[in-house]
């Protein structure tokens, strides 16, 4: 896909992960080709993104007629907000697919979906199974019940009927510090979501905690090695489009090593210690009370085994970089956050 200016359309702008994408595609070398708008929910946001060079369209996945139109201006939909919605990505896929009955050239999606496609139901336990993103039979093989499998499934028929070519990113773990034009600006979100719930549970409970044996594992990559795989993985596109496996063939792990429940625990003991929050660093097990109380339905998939193997993702260049020191030190960042927001109420 050689072209003078590459309209990019991107959703999540805002978000942990969509935020350090838009950050990389400002500062790519190629920037200038680019002609990036956002979808916004805030107009404030919206208008700092503007100062920032870029387009935005104020809206939400509500607006399914704005999403459709702005999917049909773009050559390539960067989809990071929100893996499970399905009349979002349909409203997508419709303007993809105007704009391929008007260029007769199929645009490209790049989704992001998510490695608890992979979970198990382990509640703690070890889990032997790696998923490679190349098994395409296995992973087409997952029914649509799993989490964020009705959009995943959506896009790989989509791909099929020929409109468009889809291409899906599905990270594990997403973790550690945000920087950049969008964080400067105070638009982006600067926390994931699954460490830090894990780090928030110990932090009120006054004492560090995992669930059940905290042996189940997940695989992980930084903030930062996640947005740049979606960088490589445009590059390639712009590069030599026919080299990248797409549809039912497009799945892109997104893993840089692997930690268990326990790890997160243990870590976050010694810093609850050092601050005096913990009696002891020791982390204990959670009661099933508490596993409710403090994750609700969401602690089966805390207690999940994950594993991935980004074989498909690396094939494309990508070299993840942060690895398990850069975790456990984020850990410490997070547990501190916590703890000072805890202080603060
Ligand atoms: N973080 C991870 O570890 C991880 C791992 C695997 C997969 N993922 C997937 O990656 C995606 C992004 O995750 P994240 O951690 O970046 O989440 P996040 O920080 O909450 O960001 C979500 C982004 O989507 C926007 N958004 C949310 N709901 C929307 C809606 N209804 N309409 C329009 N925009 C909406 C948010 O806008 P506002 O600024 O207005 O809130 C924000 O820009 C999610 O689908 C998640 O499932 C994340």
């Amino acid at each position: 896909m050689r072209m003078s200016s590459t309209k990019i359309f991107v959703t999540g702008a805002t978000g942990y992960v969509g935020g350090s994408v838009v950050n990389r595609l400002l500062l790519h070398p190629d920037a200038k080709s680019f002609e990036l708008t956002a979808l916004v929910r805030n107009a404030e946001k919206a208008e700092k993104l503007n100062a920032l060079g870029m387009k935005t369209v104020v809206g939400s996945y509500s607006n399914l007629e704005l999403l459709t139109e702005s999917a049909k201006g773009a050559d390539v939909v960067i989809a990071v907000a929100d893996s499970d919605n399905l009349v979002a990505a349909e409203a997508i896929l419709r303007g993809l697919k105007q704009r391929y009955e008007e260029t007769n050239k199929a645009p490209i999606l790049i989704h992001t979906s998510g490695t608890a496609i992979i979970a198990d139901n382990a509640h703690g336990q070890h889990g032997d199974h790696i998923y490679s993103d190349l098994d395409s039979d296995a992973i087409e093989a997952i029914p649509e019940a799993v989490p964020h499998r009705n959009v995943d499934i959506a896009l790989v028929k989509a791909d099929k009927e020929g409109y468009v070519k889809t291409y899906t990113i599905t990270p594990g773990t997403v973790f550690g510090p945000v920087e950049g034009p969008l964080v400067d600006a105070g638009v982006q979100h600067q926390h994931s979501v699954q460490v830090p719930a894990l780090i928030r549970a110990s932090v009120a409970r006054k004492q560090a905690g995992y669930i059940g044996a905290g042996k189940n594992v997940w695989s992980a990559a930084s903030n930062k090695d996640t947005a740049e795989l979606y960088v490589v993985l445009l590059d390639a596109l712009r590069k030599n489009p026919s080299s990248v496996g797409h549809g039912r063939d497009g799945f892109h792990f997104v893993e840089s090593f692997e930690y268990s429940g326990y790890e997160v625990a243990e870590e976050t003991g010694k810093v609850l210690a050092e601050l005096d929050i913990a009696k002891a660093a020791e982390p204990t097990t959670y009661t099933k009370e508490e596993c409710t109380q403090y994750f609700g339905d969401w602690w089966e998939i805390l207690s999940s085994n994950s594993r991935a193997k980004g074989e498909r993702s690396r094939a494309l260049g990508w070299k993840p970089v942060d690895g398990k020191d850069y975790f456990i030190g984020s850990i410490r960042f997070e547990v501190l956050k916590a703890a000072e927001s805890l202080q603060k109420k």
